[in-house]
């Protein structure tokens, strides 16, 4: 990780009211992607990790009967709050939490259906992305949906999509191997651009236990 997870904390709150009319085409239509496949069921809890601004934790909240978004920026969570005020939207609960520690004990009985995350893990070196991923899988979830800077070819150095003194993106084949080592099966990649794309992942039948195996 090129940089802590209060460094990161404090670079978003920093920008953060400057944050949603920063962003590209390929953010946006990242963004929307993630939504159409998160699609949550009315009775559906959703966890929504590394959520900013409420980007997708917002457009979900009337399609799901909850939204627990987590963030390590106050500032970011902050704005968040502040748009589903203003939409009144009741049902998008903003707290801290890490892709690591998402929080989300105690928040919620009946446990979490669908996670989603867009355009965040990417902060995470590989071995960080793996336990987040392990730690989206122990939520309980059905089905992750993760959207993100990720390598679809080799990293272009004349025209990095992220900021490399900052960023770590993964390549897809690392991330659809987190996902499989999990007990998920990645059922759709969606490419965006040759550097961000959307993984869909569902929980396999058997929970990534290997048959026959101690
Ligand atoms: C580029 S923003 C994306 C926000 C939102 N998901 C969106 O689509 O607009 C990345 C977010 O990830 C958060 N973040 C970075 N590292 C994190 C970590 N270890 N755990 C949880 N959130 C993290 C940042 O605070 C920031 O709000």
């Amino acid at each position: 990780m090129k940089r802590s997870v209060e460094e990161h904390a404090t670079r978003f709150s920093e920008k953060a009211g400057e944050y949603d009319g920063s962003k590209s085409a390929e953010y946006h239509a990242c963004a929307d992607r993630v939504v159409a496949h998160a699609a949550p069921a009315p009775d559906d809890v959703v966890a929504d990790l590394g959520a900013g601004t409420g980007a997708i934790s917002l457009a979900l909240a009337g399609d799901a009967e909850r939204v627990l978004a987590r963030d390590i920026s106050e500032g970011m969570m902050a704005e968040g709050r502040r748009k589903a005020e203003a939409a009144e939207i009741t049902n998008v609960e903003f707290a801290h939490g890490k892709f690591r520690a998402p929080n989300l004990d105690g928040a919620d009985g009946d446990g979490v259906d669908v996670v989603t995350s867009n355009f965040a893990l990417h902060h995470l070196d590989d071995a960080g992305k793996r336990d987040a991923i392990r730690a989206m899988a122990d939520t309980g979830a059905r089905r992750i949906v993760l959207g993100d800077v990720m390598f679809f070819a080799g990293p272009d150095p004349d025209d990095p999509f992220y900021s490399p003194e900052v960023d770590d993106p993964a390549t897809v084949g690392t991330l659809v191997d987190a996902f499989t080592d999990v007990g998920f099966a990645v059922v759709a990649v969606e490419r965006v651009h040759d550097q961000v794309g959307v993984l869909v992942a569902h929980r396999t039948a058997s929970g990534g236990e290997v048959p026959g195996a101690e």
